[in-house]
């Protein structure tokens, strides 16, 4: 019998387009996620794609993703089980990173080793997860195949320059060189996998479930009596959720022109792809409930948020916010005009809004086209809209 570990560490891969994060996401899970025909026709992810991998270690030749040592053909011994998030890199798939980024606990952002640092994107996401809470961070220098030895270095001191100029704490981020495409150095990155500790689980407070996908698993045709419940996909920020609890899911259904709290049962519940009765903060987890699976197909729920009945934080309408431009990102000078159309993330929602009105201090108050939920001193991004595309603008703190 298998020993059960549940995937207890979630990462999404993050990067500019192209740069190798589908091919990293393959090397790691054995599973090439960007599937759908779309994905395949244009070679680029545009869903998160979801997985699992299993860390495995054998006592004289290391870490492995394998259950037998490839080397001496012995069985290796579970060392830690991890949740894959697959993150789109084009420019215009940004808020879908941004949901994925909200979920993790940790994130490894591939830098392709022959291009100039920093693309784009890699600024973009490096940023975006640096205010997102400061999760641990590990870099990967990718397509070493394709550089000498000199690029490679270049390439590495390229990327100090970036987290120094960042502000990025350099001790705390590992930089391993590998290629994807051809396994090299990836037991490397499952080390330092292995090295991330996550010891401030906070499972006491009212729980709050992130939903970053929700689907219909029934096959079309199905009985009615057969059907089974909508699905919900993500991760527990925190607290406990068992089986059998109420939840409500907020901001719920537009109905009749307003919001409605969707309210439901557990009636199942996954931890990474293993059935459990109780989940705890670590990892991705699927919620299986009493809903008209109608309602949660297609991803339809994916930005909300989840909790006991009457236990979730505020929600709001309207939000104050003390910002702060993020310069490294933004370096038009233009300002914020109120009336302007501008979009908030906070945790995993988004949601467009107008500027309602400016203070001094930089202070604004912004009118949500769809209610966000939160708490005091909570950090929300602010994205503008610059030649046809959001950019993420500024970093704010949740006043109201
Ligand atoms: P998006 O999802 O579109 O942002 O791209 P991605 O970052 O997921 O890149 P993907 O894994 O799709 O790889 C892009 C291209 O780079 C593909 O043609 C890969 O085969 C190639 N590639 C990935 N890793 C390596 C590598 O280590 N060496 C070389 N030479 N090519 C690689
Ligand atoms: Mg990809
Ligand atoms: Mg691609």
């Amino acid at each position: 019998m298998d020993q059960i570990i549940y995937p207890d560490l979630s990462i999404i891969i993050l990067g500019h387009v192209d740069h190798g994060k589908t091919t990293l996401a393959k090397a790691l899970t054995g599973q090439w996620l960007s599937k759908h025909s779309e994905e395949i026709k244009r070679g680029l992810t545009i869903k998160l794609g979801y997985s699992d991998f299993t860390i495995y270690r054998c006592e004289d030749h290391g870490y492995f993703t394998e259950k037998i040592c490839p080397i001496c053909g012995k069985e290796n011994a579970i060392i830690k089980k991890i949740s894959v998030v697959d993150a789109p890199g084009h420019e215009s798939l940004l808020m879908i990173m941004l949901t994925g980024a909200a979920i993790v606990d940790a994130a490894i952002l591939v830098i392709a080793a022959n291009e100039p640092v920093p693309q784009p994107q890699t600024l973009e996401h490096l940023i975006a997860f640096k205010y997102m809470g400061n999760k641990p961070l590990i870099i990967v220098q990718n397509k070493i195949d394709l550089v000498s030895k000199e690029e490679a270095i270049k390439n590495y001191n390229d990327i100090i320059d970036l987290l120094k100029k960042l502000e990025i704490d350099i001790k705390n981020v590992k930089i391993i060189p590998i290629s994807a495409i051809n396994n090299i150095n990836i037991n490397y990155i499952l080390e330092a996998l292995i090295d991330i500790k996550k010891d401030n689980r906070d499972i006491n407070s009212d729980p709050i479930f992130l939903i970053s996908r929700s689907f219909d698993i029934n096959k079309p045709g199905t009985d009615i009596e057969k059907l089974v419940g909508g699905i919900l996909g993500g991760a527990l920020l925190k607290g406990k959720l068992k089986k059998d609890d109420n939840i409500e899911i907020r901001p719920g259904l537009f109905i009749d022109n307003q919001w409605k709290p969707i309210k439901t049962k557990i009636v199942s519940l996954k931890q990474g792809n293993i059935d459990v009765d109780e989940i705890i903060p670590g990892g991705t987890a699927g919620i299986g409930t009493n809903l008209d699976p109608f309602v949660t197909k297609e991803d339809t729920l994916a930005g909300q948020m989840l909790g006991l009945e009457n236990k979730l934080p505020n929600q709001y309408n309207e939000i104050k916010v003390k910002y702060e431009i993020i310069k490294e990102l933004f370096n038009s000078s233009e300002k914020m005009q109120k009336g302007e159309d501008i979009t908030v993330v906070l945790y995993n929602m988004i949601s467009n809004g107008i500027i309602k009105n400016m203070e001094k201090n930089n202070m604004i108050t912004i009118k949500l086209e769809r209610p966000i939920l939160g708490y005091e001193n909570d950090r929300v991004l602010i994205l503008r809209k610059i030649n046809k595309r959001w950019k993420i603008y500024a970093i704010g703190e949740l006043i109201n």
